[in-house]
């Protein structure tokens, strides 16, 4: 049994599709990755497996329970790590872990066993008495962690748990979340915009954009498909290099290219044996070449394969759609 099945999931807010028919499964033990960039549809799927929303169509099952007709179920086996933190600031740590405790109805004579077992696993045992409105963002990410953990989930969703947090931070999360998937054995779904961390953290990665998974596979697996080598190119102009470029796509050792303008990104099996091609080409073009560069492929090219676009760390172009959509529903 799957710890996670979705079949052809969709949800639409008015004429926004924010989750586009998807289809995956996550195998129980897995840390399950979902890359993609603002308003791609990550938190929307999450809310939805854990229960909190409708789907507009299709299904879902957590742990073989389906979370439209067995919601409690559903919550009874999963922990839910939101993307804006829940804890009460001005309650210290072990007050907001005794409120989380009493909220997933943990045994009276449990619960301080409980807590003192995800204090010590996030290493918050020295500041639990301290008010939350003290801690660091890793410190408050730690403990929203620790308070999806209480009762023990079969599986753990967190949704973006370490957006925002400077990088050192980020790879301390990073570590406990390994320790907590090792020691609970419990099967991880996990939603970032930062390559880095799907490489880092996940089993298997689903690349999300615009609410359609675009692949799915181990972060491995990716990065060879697309052959050993990436050669970016910036050509001197935004004139039109379309016959150029198909042109430099019949190079032997050719996988793949995209194009952005007047910067070009190739995928090859054999850098060195395309870089002379590309030049002699570019010349019988008569097309300056501004630079070129070779390196092994990353997770990002891998996005940029798939998706067409990079994935920005920038919220503004996301922040006007989400405004767009918003005037659209006072609008309706
Ligand atoms: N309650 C809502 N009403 C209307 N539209 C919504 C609602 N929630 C999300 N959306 C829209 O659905 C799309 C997906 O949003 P979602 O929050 O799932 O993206 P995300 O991948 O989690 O993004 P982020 O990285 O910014 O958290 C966006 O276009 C968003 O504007
Ligand atoms: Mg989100």
């Amino acid at each position: 049994m799957y710890s996670i099945e979705t079949r052809s999931l969709t949800k639409s807010f008015g004429d926004v599709l924010a989750v586009n028919d998807i289809s995956f499964s996550v195998k129980q033990g897995e840390i399950f990755g979902f890359l993609g960039p603002n308003g791609a549809g990550k938190s929307t799927t999450m809310m939805i497996l854990t229960s909190l929303l409708k789907p507009t169509s299709g299904h879902a099952l957590i742990s073989g329970f389906d979370v439209t007709s067995n919601p409690k179920q559903v919550r009874e086996n999963i922990g839910y790590v939101q993307q804006e933190s829940t804890v009460d600031e001005y309650l210290t740590g072990r007050e907001n872990l005794l409120l989380q405790a009493k909220l997933n109805h943990i045994p009276k004579n449990e619960i301080n066993k409980r807590i003192d077992e995800v204090l010590e696993l996030i290493e918050l045992v020295d500041k639990q008495d301290q008010a939350v409105v003290t801690y660091s963002g890793g410190m408050r990410k730690r403990l929203d962690i620790a308070g999806g953990l209480l009762h023990h989930p079969k599986v753990l969703f967190l949704d973006e748990p370490t957006v925002g947090l400077d990088i050192q931070t980020r790879r301390k999360i990073w570590e406990y979340i390994k320790k907590i998937h090792t020691e609970f054995e419990m099967t991880i779904f996990v939603s970032t915009h930062y390559m880095e961390e799907a490489d880092q953290l996940c089993d298997r990665v689903g690349i999300i954009d615009n609410g359609k998974i675009q692949i799915i596979d181990s972060p491995e697996n990716m990065k060879n498909a697309m052959g050993n080598e990436v050669i970016s190119i910036v050509l001197d102009s935004e004139k039109n290099h379309d016959s150029f470029v198909s042109e430099i796509k019949k190079i032997e050792f050719v996988k793949k290219i995209n194009q952005d303008g007047s910067k070009l990104t190739l995928f090859a099996s054999n850098g060195t044996e395309v870089i002379p091609k590309i030049f002699q080409i570019s010349s019988e073009f008569g097309i300056k070449i501004q630079s070129i560069s070779l390196t092994q492929p990353t997770l990002d090219d891998v996005f940029i394969s798939y998706t067409g676009h990079e994935i920005r760390d920038d919220d503004s172009g996301f922040d006007r759609k989400r405004e767009h959509a918003k005037m659209k529903r006072l609008r309706a």
